[in-house]
């Protein structure tokens, strides 16, 4: 087992065509060290603009070892970076010692910006959710969507902070739609808006996945007997040219359960039936536990028995920022092109 100076001497060596190519696009967010495929399991180091997020899932790392990861990142990108330290190993707690170098300083907890496709996007060192507010191994979908969006209609499903919906915005789309139950995670998607001001403006829902998709689908919204449902925003049925699905693993609402093991069927479904007849649907999965081939299948049958099925299917694997030894990554894209 080499050392974790060993192994990140190592990634960072491997990532030096990588980040010349990100340098050039207008990107300075990205992995530098994806610790369960490179040496050091349940250990992430990402870089956000002028900030480096350490985060360990598994063990707490060491003053010492933080301080030099720390260093060794500084010197090989010639950059000062701001140090934020995430302690995610405990339950949901974050370290909070005594020394300042796991406190992290103000300047480092700021509201900051990152750029990825030239795009602006906020990043904050800590805030209410736990993860980061833009997801780095998406960053090729947000790519593919800012290439393919000129004069489409797009839905970005699952929004979050609205990344996809900025590069649709960005690549020329007549409409952007984001949708998201969570109505802080679309204020940062306002905010990413906002640090953009050259784009034309954005929409954003805020509602429950099923609802929504349902209704745009044309499908009933489904009520389990005995039980009232909370109310919901009312949209027209009608289809978008590009859309993106990219849900959580799991989620429960009163609507319904996205469980990307068991069914992903129910969130396919209303969302094949939302995209244009010759629109194109972007689904990821990114359950490490679900084999690519097999997912492929269940979302290839899904739009067969709609009567829908798929000219085209792309795989859209992550960047080498995201290495996978065993070449299947987490997080699956396919492009499903109708
Ligand atoms: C893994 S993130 C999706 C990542 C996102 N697609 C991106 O581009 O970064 C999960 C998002 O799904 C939202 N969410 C979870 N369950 C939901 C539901 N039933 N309806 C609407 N949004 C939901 C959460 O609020 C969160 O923003």
């Amino acid at each position: 087992m080499p050392s974790l100076d060993q192994a990140l001497r190592a990634a960072l060596d491997s990532r030096q065509p990588l980040l010349a190519d990100l340098h050039q696009q207008g990107t300075d967010c990205y992995r530098l060290f994806h610790g369960s495929q490179e040496g050091a399991g349940g250990l992430t180091v990402d870089r956000y603009g002028p900030q480096l997020l350490v985060q360990s899932f598994h063990t707490s790392l060491e003053r010492d070892a933080l301080l030099a990861l720390h260093q060794l990142v500084n010197e090989r990108l010639g950059v000062d970076s701001l140090l934020v330290y995430n302690d995610r190993s405990q339950g949901n707690s974050r370290i909070d010692r005594r020394d300042p170098v796991y406190q992290a300083d103000e300047q480092a907890l700021a509201d900051l910006t990152g750029h990825e496709w030239g795009l602006t996007y906020r990043v904050r060192g800590r805030h209410a959710g736990q993860d980061p507010l833009l997801f780095l191994d998406l960053r090729n979908a947000r790519g593919w969507v800012k290439a393919h969006s000129a004069g489409k209609r797009v839905l970005n499903l699952f929004a979050y902070t609205c990344g996809v919906g900025l590069c649709a915005a960005a690549g020329g789309a007549r409409e952007v739609v984001n949708l998201d139950f969570a109505e802080g995670n679309l204020a940062v998607g306002r905010e990413n808006g906002a640090l953009n001001p050259e784009l034309p403006p954005m929409q954003f829902i805020q509602s429950d996945y099923f609802p929504a998709i349902r209704q745009w689908a044309g499908l009933p919204i489904a009520q389990r007997r005995g039980h009232k449902l909370p109310s919901y925003p009312r949209l027209e049925q009608r289809q978008f040219d590009l859309v993106l699905l990219d849900p959580p693993a799991w989620a429960k609402s009163a609507f319904g359960t996205v469980d990307l093991l068991r069914d992903y069927q129910s969130l396919l479904k209303p969302a094949i039936l939302a995209t244009a007849e010759d629109g194109v649907l972007i689904c990821c999965n990114n359950l490490a536990k679900v084999a690519l081939e097999d997912w492929r299948e269940q979302v290839l049958r899904c739009a067969s028995k709609l009567g829908r099925p798929v000219r085209d299917c792309q795989v859209l694997p992550p960047a080498a920022d995201f290495p996978s030894l065993d070449g299947n990554p987490p997080l699956k894209t396919l492009i499903l092109q109708f």
